[in-house]
């Protein structure tokens, strides 16, 4: 009935995915810490205690990434929600809070009358709250959220849509995958789009190394803390004994990739036990445990990652500082 409103909770559907058996955590530490040189997974930061760090790093006065992608999409969302053409829905791989979004929604709502929006999420917390809270504020907005890994979400037949798809890869969150990972996810997206479908990609763009270093190792310390956090995570979950205080946070950036790496680095002599992974390890002063790598980008690489997955940048925006891009692409041919 024209004019009439549906409750948000009519305009709001949650599923739970069925995942593959994707490796726990006992047995990624596990792997990672045997292996030479030591990693761990970046995405295990994301913990309640990473999670609350990581928003505390984006109100940093250094990590200009956040404030520099908000940026682009207050001032150029209008030309971004009509660069595809109309209507469109959007599907967001790891939407979090969905804090920035709500720009691109309310763009949208400006020249569309409804609107689907499709959040993919690991954390179904985050998920759900996120999804609440743009019911309650949009009326005219259906919420579809997906709990899962994105990774493999992509690749069941469980995503609905009906119109043209802007699928959402934001926050550069690409730049955390090995750039040959980068182009397998982007060709996994690459493969659900149709003809008119296009991928926005935040992706942050190469600079000064004084800049990215500062960005990913702030005076403050609480990018420090937030990758420390990892091992107090496995002193947590896995019964580990990691002296969490004889680790530093150290930050490099590898110029001809355009990779700040962080790694943990003992400080002094000792021995650690992880129970639940069954692991007794040794570390000499200065052994150190790659924790993240953040790939930065100029325009050309964005085009050619973009162009292994079978993928064109139809248009780009940054930011009045140059610092961060928001890229449209679109299938090849
Ligand atoms: C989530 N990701 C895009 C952040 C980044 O900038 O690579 C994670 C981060 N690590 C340290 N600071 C922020």
């Amino acid at each position: 009935m024209h004019g009439a409103t549906t409750a948000p909770m009519d305009r709001l559907q949650i599923v739970t995915v069925p995942q593959l058996r994707l490796p726990s955590f006992a047995e990624d530490v596990a792997a990672g810490l045997s292996a030479n040189p030591k990693r761990l997974n970046s995405k295990y930061f994301y913990d309640a205690v990473g999670s609350a760090l990581f928003d505390a790093i984006t109100q940093l006065p250094e990590y200009y990434l956040t404030r520099a992608e908000t940026d682009v999409l207050r001032e150029w969302g209008w030309e971004i929600v009509r660069a595809l053409g109309n209507p469109v829905e959007f599907i967001e791989l790891g939407s979090g809070s969905a804090t920035k979004t709500r720009l691109l929604i309310e763009e949208t709502l400006r020249v569309q009358r409804t609107l689907r929006y499709s959040p993919i999420d690991i954390s179904a917390e985050a998920l759900r709250a996120a999804a609440g809270s743009l019911v309650d504020t949009y009326p005219a907005l259906r919420v579809s959220g997906y709990v899962g890994d994105y990774f493999s979400i992509l690749d069941t037949p469980h995503l609905q849509r009906t119109d043209k798809v802007l699928v959402m890869f934001m926050g550069s969150n690409i730049g955390n995958y090995e750039p040959a990972d980068a182009v397998v996810l982007l060709r996994k997206v690459a493969a659900m789009l149709k003809p008119g479908d296009g991928l926005l990609l935040g992706a942050d763009l190469k600079k000064d190394r004084r800049e990215l270093l500062l960005a990913y190792d702030d005076p403050a310390g609480v990018t420090a803390a937030f990758n420390k956090n990892l091992l107090a995570r496995i002193n947590r979950e896995l019964g580990g004994d990691f002296d969490v205080k004889t680790f530093e946070h150290v930050v490099e950036y590898g110029e001809e990739r355009g990779g700040v790496h962080s790694y943990l680095a003992a400080t002094s002599e000792q021995s650690v036990n992880v129970g639940a992974a069954g692991l007794q390890l040794h570390f000499e002063p200065g052994d150190r445990i790659h924790t993240e790598s953040a790939y930065k980008y100029t325009a050309q690489n964005i085009a050619e990652m973009a162009g292994s997955a079978g993928l064109n940048v139809a248009r780009s925006w940054t930011d009045s500082a140059g610092r961060f891009s928001v890229n449209l692409l679109v299938r090849a041919s």
